[in-house]
C-alpha cells in the first residue's frame, strides 16, 4: 500500500501566505493561452517534469480537459462519484500534465517573482526546470508560489501536474459538474523590493476609513464628497497606496454591515437580500467563464431586480467580485468546503470534525478572506455548505472574527446558531418561514436568511409571491436567495446536457438544470417572475385607490416615472421604504425608471363574455377556419414538470405519481356513454359535447363532471384540438389575456393582460428537460393565422390556452430539446383550469389555492373564420 502525495491531507506546500488582491503598477505577466497537454487516465504519467513536452497535444488556459476531448463530465449532487474513504481516491485518477516556456521580463528588476493561479481542480504539483516549486489544492481558492530563485531570465520550463481526485475531493463535495484542470488564470508577478503586498481597507458607512499595510505607506483617495456604497448606489473611490517601490490602488466603497437585535442592516438601513445563488457556470467552458458572460451575467441580474449574490458554493473569479462592487450587488461569499457525501454514510469521517483537516480548513477560510476583504460588496462570510457540523468549521467562524470584525458570518448547517451571527434555512416551508420571522425556533435572537429557496427547476418555481410577502411581514427575515441563477447545461451535439449523458455510472440527472436563466442565458419565465415580485417600486390597486411601494432602502422615487393611459401620474416623491396611495386611477399603471419597466399595475379586467346564442345543432365539422379538425379529446394530462415529480418538503406522494394512479396519463374514450376513463378504474370524467350554428361561427360547449367522489387536484381539465397544417410552429398565435409569456396560478406576476403576439415556436418555453410549458392564462379570445387564413376563438368566460406543434404525449417523452420535432399537427389545449407549478422538487408542494381542483366545468367557445 502506497499513498500518495494527492492524498496527504496538507495545505499547500511551498505557497506562499494568502494576501489582498491588489491593482499594482508592478509587473503582470499572463500565462494564460495555449500549454503543451498531455493526459493520462490514471496519476502515473510517465512523463519527467522537465520535459518542455514539446511534442504533445495542446490545451487552452483556463480550462477544462473534459471539455475538450480528454475523459468525460460527470455529475453528481450529493453522492461522490468514488468510494467514500477519505483521503484515498482510486486508481482511475485522470491527471494532466502541463508544460509552458515562461521567460522572466527583462525589465523585472530585483524583488521577487511570484507564480499565481486562481484555480485549478482539484491538486496539483508546480515545477520549474524540473525543480519543485510547491504542490496545493483548493480548486476555487488562489494560491501563489515564489519562483525567484528557479526562473534564469532565459526560456524556464514551468510544468504543472494535475490530478483529477485527492483528498481535496472530499471536501469539494458541491452539487455541480465535476471537471478538472487549470480552469482559470494563470499569471507571473513580480514583487519589488519594498512593495506593497498587502493591505486591510475599512471604509465605514460613516465615512471613516482605516488602512492597515504590514510597511509604511503613503495613501490618497480621490474623492471630495463621500457617499455611502450600496447596491443601489455603489458609489466607488479610488484609494491609492504608495511606497517608493509600489503603488497599488483599491475601489473602495464605505459602507457598514451591522446587526441590531434580529435586525440585519447596511449603513443602519434594512439589508433585505433579493438575492440568487450563482456558481460559476459556461456552457461551453464550464467553470472558465470569460469576463464578458460574467459581465453579461451580472446586467441581466440588475436588470431583474436581483441584488444579491451568494457565491455558491466556493469564492468565484476576483473579476466576479470587482463587477458586484461596481454594479451593485450585496455578495454573501462562500468559502470551498462541502463535504456533503459524507451524510450518505451517516456523516462518519466528515472531515468538518476531523481534527486531521484542522489545518486545511482554516487554510481554505484564509485564502477566501485575505484575498477578497476588501471588497465592499463581499458584506458577509460563509463558512462553506453543506458540510455537517464540527470544530473545524467553528474554528474557521473563530478565527474569521478575529480577522474580519466588519462582516457577520454564515453557515446554514449551524443550526443552532452557535458560531454564525445570522440563522439560515434553506427551502423553508411558508408555515416554518412564517414562525422564523414570529421568532419561534432556534436561535431567534439572530437575524434570519433563506440562503437557498425557490427551487428553479424546470418549471417553476411557483410561489414566489407567497415567500415575499412573509418576508415583508417579518423583519427578522432578511430576504434570501433563489436556488440557482443558471441551468448548468453542457452544450453538445447542439443540445444541452445534464447528467448521465457523458455515461455516468452515478449521477443526479437534470438535477444540475435547476437555474432561473436556460444555457444559453435566455431568462426562462421563473427569472420574469422574479424580477416582478423583487421589484423596487411595487404597484398594486385598492380599488380606484393606486397603492405604491418603496422598497429601496436608500432611494427615493424621484427619478421613477409613473404613467397611466400615456400620461405621467402626479406622483410626490416618495422616500426609501415608504408608501404613498393615489386615488382615483382608472387605468393600467407603469412604474419606469432609466427606460427600464419597473412594474406594472393592471386593474382587473371587466370580462366581456363572446355572448352569441347557440342556434341550430350541428355535428362536429370537419375544419375549423383554415385547419382540418383531426381530433378533439378531454384534456386533463400534462407532461408533468420536474416539481410535478417530487413531493415535495409537506407532501407525501407527487403530483406526477397521484395523477398516474388516477390513470389521467392513459383515459380511453367510450362514445357510448360519452366517458374518458382508465383501464381498471371506475372514475373518470363524463364529457357532453354540443356543436351549433353561431352567427357566422360555430359554437361548442363542452360540459365536464367527474365520475366519482374522487378529489384530486387536476394538471388540466379541458379540451385539445389537434388542427392539422404543414408547419405548425410558424401558425401566428394571438391572444388576448394574460402574457406575453407564460403563466400558472402560482406564477403570473410578470406577466400582464394585453393583446399579445408571437409564433407558436416562440410560445413554446425551451426548458432543457422538455416539459409542461407555454400556458397562456385568463384568455377571452385568440387566432391561429397561416397565409390561408384564420381561426378565431372566443370563449364565454376566461380559459387557460396552451398551443404547440407536438402532442403532449412527444413533450413528455422527449428527455432533452431536440428530441422534439415539429409535426403537421398544431394541438391546441382549451382548458377552464390548471394546477400550479410549487416547488417540490426541492422545496414545498404547490399551495392549495393554486391547484386545480374543480368537479366540474362548462366550457363554451365560438370559432369564427376570419380572412387574415
Ligand atoms: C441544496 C444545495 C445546493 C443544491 C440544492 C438542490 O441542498 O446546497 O447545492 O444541491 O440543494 O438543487
Amino acid at each position: 500500500m502506497m499513498t500518495e502525495l494527492f492524498e496527504v491531507i496538507e495545505p499547500p506546500v511551498g505557497a506562499l501566505p494568502a494576501r489582498a488582491r491588489l491593482r499594482s503598477d508592478a509587473g503582470v505577466l499572463s500565462l494564460d493561452g495555449t500549454w503543451q497537454f498531455f493526459w493520462s487516465p490514471t496519476a502515473d504519467t510517465g512523463k519527467d517534469p522537465a520535459d518542455p513536452g514539446t511534442t504533445w497535444d495542446t490545451l487552452p488556459v483556463p480550462s477544462h480537459w473534459q471539455l475538450h476531448g480528454y475523459g468525460s463530465p460527470a455529475y453528481t449532487n450529493v453522492r461522490f462519484p468514488f468510494p467514500v474513504d477519505p483521503p484515498y481516491v482510486p486508481e482511475a485518477n485522470p491527471t494532466g500534465e502541463y508544460r509552458r516556456i515562461v521567460r522572466r521580463p527583462r525589465d523585472w528588476r530585483g524583488g521577487r517573482v511570484l507564480l499565481r493561479f486562481d484555480g485549478v481542480d482539484s491538486w496539483f504539483q508546480v515545477w520549474v526546470n524540473g525543480e519543485e516549486v510547491g504542490r496545493a489544492s483548493g480548486s476555487r481558492l488562489t494560491v501563489e508560489f515564489d519562483v525567484t530563485e528557479q526562473l534564469t531570465g532565459g526560456d524556464d520550463v514551468l510544468a504543472v501536474r494535475v490530478h483529477q481526485w485527492s483528498f481535496g475531493s472530499y471536501v469539494e463535495d458541491q452539487d455541480q459538474w465535476w471537471l478538472s484542470g487549470i480552469f482559470r488564470s494563470v499569471a507571473l508577478l513580480h514583487r519589488p523590493e519594498g512593495g506593497i503586498d498587502d493591505l486591510f481597507v475599512v471604509a465605514a458607512g460613516d465615512g471613516s476609513l482605516s488602512v492597515t499595510a504590514p510597511v509604511p505607506v503613503r495613501w490618497s483617495l480621490d474623492a471630495t464628497d463621500i457617499q455611502p456604497w450600496s447596491a443601489e448606489k455603489p458609489a466607488l473611490y479610488r484609494l491609492s497606496v504608495s511606497t517608493d517601490a509600489e503603488t497599488v490602488s483599491l475601489d473602495i466603497g464605505f459602507r457598514t454591515v451591522s446587526i441590531d437585535g434580529d435586525r440585519l442592516l447596511l449603513n443602519g438601513a434594512p439589508l433585505v437580500f433579493r438575492g440568487v445563488n450563482r456558481h460559476d457556470i459556461d456552457a461551453r467552458t464550464g467553470r472558465a467563464v470569460s469576463r464578458a458572460r460574467m459581465e453579461h451575467d451580472v446586467a441581466l441580474m440588475k436588470k431583474h431586480n436581483i441584488n444579491a449574490v451568494r457565491t455558491s458554493h466556493y469564492p468565484p473569479d476576483p473579476y466576479f467580485l470587482s463587477l458586484c462592487d461596481r454594479q451593485g450587488l450585496y455578495v454573501i461569499e462562500e468559502c470551498d468546503i462541502e463535504t456533503h457525501g459524507f451524510q450518505l454514510v451517516g456523516w462518519r469521517g466528515n472531515p468538518s470534525d476531523d481534527p486531521a483537516w484542522a489545518d486545511v480548513y482554516l487554510d481554505r477560510m484564509r485564502r477566501m478572506v485575505e484575498r477578497d476583504k476588501n471588497a465592499p460588496s463581499v458584506v458577509m462570510w460563509s463558512l462553506g455548505n453543506e458540510a455537517g457540523w464540527g470544530r473545524n468549521l467553528a474554528a474557521n467562524a473563530a478565527w474569521t472574527k478575529g480577522r474580519d470584525s466588519t462582516r457577520p458570518i454564515h453557515y446554514e448547517a449551524d443550526e443552532e446558531g452557535v458560531s454564525v451571527d445570522v440563522y439560515s434555512r434553506m427551502y423553508p416551508t411558508y408555515e416554518k418561514l412564517e414562525a422564523i420571522g414570529q421568532g419561534l425556533g432556534p436561535a431567534p435572537e439572530l437575524p434570519m436568511i433563506m440562503c437557498e429557496y425557490g427551487h428553479a427547476m424546470g418549471n417553476g418555481p411557483g410561489g414566489l409571491a407567497d415567500y415575499e410577502a412573509i418576508i415583508d411581514a417579518y423583519p427578522r427575515i432578511a430576504g434570501g436567495f433563489i436556488w440557482e441563477w443558471a441551468d448548468h447545461g453542457l452544450l453538445r451535439d447542439g443540445s444541452y446536457r445534464y447528467g448521465g449523458d457523458f455515461g455516468e455510472p452515478v449521477h443526479d440527472g437534470s438535477f444540475v438544470i435547476d437555474g432561473l436563466i436556460f444555457p444559453d442565458r435566455t431568462p426562462s419565465p421563473g427569472l420574469t417572475e422574479l424580477a416582478a415580485i423583487k421589484t423596487p417600486v411595487r404597484l398594486s390597486f385598492d380599488g380606484d385607490d393606486l397603492f405604491i411601494e418603496n422598497r429601496w432602502s436608500f432611494t427615493d422615487t424621484a427619478d421613477v416615472v409613473f404613467a397611466a393611459a400615456g400620461e405621467n401620474l402626479d406622483v410626490p416623491v416618495i422616500p426609501p421604504l415608504s408608501s404613498y396611495r393615489l386615488t382615483g386611477v382608472h387605468s393600467d399603471v407603469t412604474a419606469t425608471h432609466d427606460g427600464r419597466v419597473l412594474s406594472r399595475a393592471r386593474r382587473p379586467p371587466s370580462v366581456v363574455a363572446a355572448v352569441v346564442r347557440a342556434g341550430r345543432s350541428i355535428p362536429r365539422p370537419d375544419r375549423l377556419g383554415p385547419f382540418p379538425l383531426a381530433g378533439l379529446t378531454l384534456d386533463a394530462w400534462r407532461a408533468p414538470t420536474e416539481n410535478d415529480r417530487f413531493p415535495g418538503w409537506d407532501g407525501e406522494v407527487s403530483m406526477e405519481e397521484q395523477w398516474r394512479a388516477a390513470g389521467l396519463d392513459r383515459l380511453v374514450f367510450s362514445p357510448g356513454r360519452g366517458r374518458y376513463q382508465p383501464a381498471g378504474l371506475d372514475s373518470g370524467f363524463e364529457v357532453d359535447c354540443r356543436w351549433s350554428e353561431a352567427g357566422g361561427g360555430i359554437r361548442l360547449e363542452v360540459d365536464i363532471a367527474r365520475l366519482g367522489e374522487w378529489q384530486l387536484p387536476l394538471p388540466r381539465l379541458g379540451i385539445a384540438l389537434a388542427l392539422r397544417t404543414p408547419d405548425p410552429g410558424s401558425v401566428v398565435f394571438e391572444w388576448l389575456g394574460l402574457g406575453p409569456g407564460e403563466s400558472y396560478p402560482d406564477s403570473r406576476a410578470g406577466v400582464w393582460h394585453g393583446e399579445h403576439r408571437m409564433s407558436v415556436r416562440e410560445a413554446q418555453t425551451p426548458y432543457v428537460v422538455p416539459q409542461e410549458n407555454g400556458n397562456r392564462s385568463e384568455v377571452t379570445r385568440m387566432s391561429l393565422a397561416v397565409p390561408s387564413g384564420k381561426l378565431e376563438i372566443a370563449g364565454d368566460s376566461p380559459f387557460d390556452a396552451a398551443v404547440r406543434p407536438w402532442s403532449t404525449a412527444a413533450l413528455e417523452n422527449a428527455r432533452h430539446a431536440d428530441e422534439l420535432v415539429e409535426g403537421d399537427v398544431l394541438w391546441v389545449h382549451l382548458a377552464a383550469g390548471v394546477t400550479g407549478l410549487g416547488s417540490a422538487s426541492c422545496g414545498p408542494a404547490v399551495r392549495p389555492a393554486a391547484r386545480f381542483q374543480a368537479a366540474r366545468v362548462r366550457l363554451a367557445f365560438v370559432f369564427t373564420t376570419l380572412t387574415s
